[in-house]
């Protein structure tokens, strides 16, 4: 019997289930009025194994990249559900990672008002992190996660066989996320996920398991009480201040997670220097968690001072005219300052630049 969690959010209580074999992708064959979106990467490995009981009419293919996170991609998914001939009584069910549920997810939350989402993640990230907590997003021009919904899925299937499959760049990236949480749920977490690494590095069934549930369970706790995002919840941005600049100067050539990991070591150097993490500390998370598993580097051109304080300025959690930061402490709490000075961007990246050898 799998597992089962249930979760409960304001809009729906919903649970998600973590099953040690992918038997429920044929049970959902038969589910009724339901219509599947695939992401076709994960189509291509799996049409003649797992989906090959699946009725090709009733399934779309989608290709994926962040550039597709849009309203464009949204219309060609309305385009195909409103042919079919169930309404507001469909269930959609949909496979892929974390931008094929911001895309889906957005969908099904606009079209007839909402209907049934039936979600499978098949990316460390999208287990780990994005699949629960209600939001989905699409970018806007060059605007990162700029148009957006809060609606959970009906239910999430969790098999981490999926992600044997995973190259390892995006394997990397979800590990930032996973690294990220395990930071936020304190020293011990942080202590245990360094003895899983080995294993999680492997792909190993039950370390990813271990640590997919935990990174749940902290982000849980962190949004207790602000399913929507106006206090405590805030704090889930760790990382995502530079996160989200670096993504945008790198024209997304770097993937999420990866540009969450050079976020946390900025925000970590800017905590360093404001004495809220001892040097020791902050070199000791550096060292052993988060520069081994920066493997995409980013160009000169994509941490430029100048450019990275512009991107900041667009983000849209900014109050006023500052910046905004999510700084970790030595005693791993997570304080949110609106009073981050451009001068202190451009020498925490100087330091940086020298670390990663860019
Ligand atoms: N909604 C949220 O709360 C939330 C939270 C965090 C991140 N995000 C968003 O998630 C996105 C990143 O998600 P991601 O890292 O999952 O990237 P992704 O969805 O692009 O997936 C990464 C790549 O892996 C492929 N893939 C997916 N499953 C696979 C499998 N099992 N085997 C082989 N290949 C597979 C995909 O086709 C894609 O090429 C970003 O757009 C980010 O903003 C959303
Ligand atoms: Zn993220």
């Amino acid at each position: 019997m799998p597992i089962s969690l249930p979760i409960h959010s304001n809009i729906r209580d919903y649970e998600v289930t973590f099953d040690e074999t992918p038997d429920f992708v044929n049970d959902l064959a038969a589910h009724p009025e339901a219509f599947y979106i695939v992401d076709e990467n994960v189509w291509k490995i799996y049409a003649q194994t797992l989906f090959s009981n699946y009725q090709k009419d009733e399934i779309m293919i989608l290709p994926i990249a962040e550039d597709r996170k849009n309203l464009e991609t949204v219309q060609e998914i309305y385009n195909r559900l409103v042919e079919r001939p169930e309404k507001r009584n469909l269930t959609l069910i949909t496979f892929g990672g974390g931008i094929l549920q911001d895309i889906t997810g957005f969908a099904v939350s606009t079209i007839y008002r909402g209907i049934k989402w039936i979600y499978i993640p098949t990316t460390l990230l999208a287990q780990a992190d994005s699949c629960v907590g209600s939001k989905t997003s699409l970018n806007y021009k060059k605007y990162k996660n700029l148009l957006g919904t809060f609606y959970p899925p009906t239910r999430i299937h969790i098999f981490p066989g999926f992600l044997s499959t995973l190259s390892e760049t995006d394997f990397r990236s979800g590990f930032g996320e996973v690294i990220k949480l395990h930071l936020m749920g304190g020293m011990n977490s942080y202590r245990e996920l360094q003895q899983l690494v080995p294993d999680i590095l492997k792909r190993d069934p039950k370390a990813l398991l271990t640590a997919i549930q935990q990174s749940l369970h902290i982000k849980l706790g962190y949004m207790a009480g602000d399913e929507f995002d106006t206090g405590r919840r805030n704090l889930l941005n760790y990382g995502h201040d530079f996160g989200h600049a670096l993504e945008s100067t790198s024209d997304f050539a770097i993937p999420h997670g990866q540009a969450v990991i050079f976020g946390m070591l900025a925000a970590n150097l800017v905590a360093t220097r404001r004495g809220l993490i001892a040097q020791q500390v902050e070199q000791e998370i550096s060292e052993s968690l988060l520069l081994p598993h920066l493997i995409v580097r980013p160009s000169s051109k994509a941490v430029d001072a100048s450019a990275i304080i512009g991107a900041m300025k667009k983000d849209k959690k900014r109050l006023g005219n500052n910046l905004a930061l999510v700084m970790m402490t030595s005693d791993f709490k997570f304080v949110l300052t609106n009073d981050l000075m451009p001068a202190e961007v451009t020498s925490v990246l100087d330091i940086l630049m020298k670390r990663i050898d860019v």
